[in-house]
């Protein structure tokens, strides 16, 4: 049912003429997120979308739409609507839809807190996001229990609020400026003296340091990370409570590396001891050695839960594809009438491309560097034995591709 938007509260209205002086982000190029790959997200819970409906997807806070437009071109068999409270914002999402001639996607002024006016598709949305922003609302959990409410059964929420360990350093400065700033000024006044103050201490002062890392930033992440006029920051209970508190249940991390110790601290005793610890117990020691800045999380209703694969007995007839998420780089030595390949890398979100280990693995990635079509694991079980390997070596093959995420298992519903 669409109603009329309501008023908002005094401060959303505040937050709403911040991001009206200062839409975010400053630029406004597409951005390829964590967890962009709709059906790759949508794989994670055991519960799978109706057949035969198109892929809903809202982005709730969509800013100027930088990623809701990267997911409306790369899925353009979902329909995608971006929600946002600032209109300036919003009308720089629609100038980059219809330049870029997205088809399925539209936004839509609209407050959070009340999801006022939203209209909502039937079975509501299989994928929501929402980067960066529930936390600058009077009350996220309350906010997030309404995004629940629009939220498919089988349907995933991607959201991303600030760390509470990770930000020390920004909320130290924050306060620091907000302290010697003036009461009563407006945001253009106070950008304009946080500034003046930033320069001065940046200057002279040790490479890296919080006042030069201040200085280099364009006035919209500025005003967005040192003068908002309301933010929440989670640890990891608090992110549980607010999860669960809104009726949600938490499945995984978006960027499972930012959670791991390896690379961080040396495998021991230590080590052991912290992975050996209870999720939550864990997760809050990992916070406090990785001081995460962001915390990314793929969560879904209770009844729904994280999928588990079938023995790999049964990966021939299971469905994979390929992970969007990396990208491939295969060393190709050109020579007389012939070439060879050198080495199979790979590189997932974020981080440096890895080479793949010499065997079987590397003879995989060479083949998935190319598929971008679904599979059946007998396909690439099939493939791998022509190249010389046998059954269990190809099922240990197919194993190490999913324990590093280059391959996931759609549900079969993604193909009818
Ligand atoms: C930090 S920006 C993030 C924008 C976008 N998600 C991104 O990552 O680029 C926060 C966004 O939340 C929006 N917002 C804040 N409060 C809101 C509310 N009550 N209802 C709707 N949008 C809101 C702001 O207008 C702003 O565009």
């Amino acid at each position: 049912m669409t109603q009329a938007p309501a008023v908002p509260a005094r401060c959303t209205r505040e937050v709403q003429s911040f991001y009206e002086a200062y839409p975010y982000p400053s630029e406004r190029s597409p951005m390829l997120r964590s967890g962009f790959c709709l059906r790759r997200v949508l794989s994670m819970g055991s519960l799978s979308r109706e057949p035969g409906r198109t892929l809903q997807v809202l982005d709730a806070g969509c800013g100027r739409g930088v990623g809701l437009v990267t997911c409306a071109s790369l899925h353009p068999d979902a329909t995608v609507l971006g929600v946002d409270i600032c209109e300036r914002s919003l009308q720089d999402a629609r100038e980059e839809i219809a330049r870029r001639g997205l088809s399925n996607a539209r936004v839509q002024a609209l407050d959070l807190s009340t999801l006022a006016g939203l209209e909502v598709p039937a079975g509501g949305f299989d994928v929501i996001y929402s980067s960066g922003v529930v936390h600058h609302l009077e009350d996220p959990m309350g906010a997030l229990a309404k995004l629940r409410e629009v939220l498919a059964p089988g349907g995933v929420l991607v959201i991303m609020v600030y760390g509470t360990i990770g930000r020390l350093e920004i909320k130290r400065v924050a306060r620091t400026l907000k302290a010697w700033l003036a009461p009563g000024l407006t945001i253009e006044e106070k950008l304009e003296a946080a500034r003046f103050l930033v320069q001065g201490l940046a200057k002279g002062d040790a490479d890296e340091c919080p006042w030069q890392a201040a200085a280099s930033l364009a006035d919209a992440e500025f005003v967005d990370r040192y003068l908002h006029p309301q933010e929440t920051d989670y640890d990891i209970p608090g992110f549980f409570d607010l999860i669960e508190g809104a009726g949600l249940a938490w499945l995984q991390w978006c960027n499972p590396e930012a959670w791991s110790l390896a690379g961080h601290l040396e495998s021991g005793p230590l080590r052991d001891s912290i992975e050996a610890l209870p999720l939550r117990e864990r997760l809050s020691a990992i916070e406090q050695i990785r001081a995460p800045k962001n915390l990314q999380a793929f969560a879904v209703h209770p009844e729904n839960s994280a999928r588990t694969l079938p023995p790999p007995k049964q990966w021939r007839e299971t469905l994979f594809a390929a992970n969007p998420e990396v990208h491939f780089a295969v060393g190709r030595r050109n020579l007389w009438r012939s070439s060879r390949i050198e080495n199979v890398a790979f590189a997932k979100r974020a981080a440096e491309p890895v080479d793949l280990e010499a065997g079987c693995t590397t003879e995989a990635g060479l083949i998935l560097s190319t598929q971008n079509e679904p599979f059946r694991g007998a396909a690439l079980i099939e493939a791998l034995k022509v190249a010389g390997y046998d059954e269990a070596q190809a099922l240990e093959g197919l194993r190490e591709l999913l324990r590093l995420e280059l391959i996931y298992s759609p549900h079969e519903v993604e193909l009818t």
